[in-house]
């Protein structure tokens, strides 16, 4: 099984997890596009979805899937999104797809997290993945020597020749060279940093359950 099917089969399996009659929160990448196109089958015995990014919303809605504002929605019993890292307490790294900062309001809106991802994305300590973190511009340069001094790069991330532009308006560094040993802690420092939007370090809103794709089929690890 090639990658795009192990992508499709998590995308298929996280089906199992939506609640009838509610709605559910949709992340943003390349497997939640197969998670999107497996919940078509499901879109008349649900509300509706939350989306974290333009692209999933245009995706749900090209499927006749109704997209409410989080500000319309209380509580979220289940919020299906990938992962660019796993590790095996269920923190991630998110934002390979620059979404980081919606996912994880909606993350936070939402009961469980169900993270669907094939299983390469499982790892022992974070940081092998360059670390995602939404920065307003002004900050990034001062933000870059923080990481410096603790033994990260930081690159602002570019599209077309220019600095990535989120759909917040704002830009990226990708931070390489970290081994995260506490999760928890380096969120929570990053966090407040003046200038930082969001790190993509998912510790505080970690997954509750993966959907892990191998080619013996689909392995379900709960935390
Ligand atoms: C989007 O911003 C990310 O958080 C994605 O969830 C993550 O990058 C995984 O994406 P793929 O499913 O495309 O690997």
């Amino acid at each position: 099984m090639n990658q795009d099917e192990l992508k499709a089969l998590v995308g298929q399996a996280a089906l199992q997890y939506v609640v009838p009659g509610e709605i559910v929160g949709v992340g943003t990448g390349s497997t939640v596009n197969k998670f999107i196109d497996a919940l078509a089958s499901m879109k008349d015995r649900i509300a509706g979805a939350v989306s974290s990014s333009v692209a999933s919303t245009a995706r749900l809605q090209a499927l006749h899937i109704r997209v409410f504002d989080a500000n319309d929605v209380d509580q979220i019993s289940v919020y299906i999104d990938g992962a660019d890292e796993i590790d095996p307490a269920g923190h991630m790294i998110k934002g390979g797809g620059a979404a980081l900062t919606r996912e994880k309001i909606v993350a936070a809106q939402s009961t469980r997290f169900i993270c669907i991802a094939d299983e390469s994305k499982l790892v022992t300590t974070l940081g092998a993945f360059p670390v995602p973190v939404e920065v307003i511009p002004m900050a990034a340069r001062r933000i870059e020597r923080q990481f410096a001094a603790m033994g990260g790069t930081a690159k602002v991330r570019m599209k077309d020749g220019v600095p990535l532009v989120t759909d917040n308006g704002q830009c990226i560094l990708d931070v390489s060279g970290l081994a995260i040993k506490d999760p928890l802690a380096f969120e929570s420092e990053v966090n407040q940093w003046p200038g930082v939007v969001t790190v993509g370090v998912f510790a505080h809103q970690k997954a509750a359950v993966c959907l892990l794709g191998t080619p013996s089929g689909v392995k379900t690890l709960t935390f």
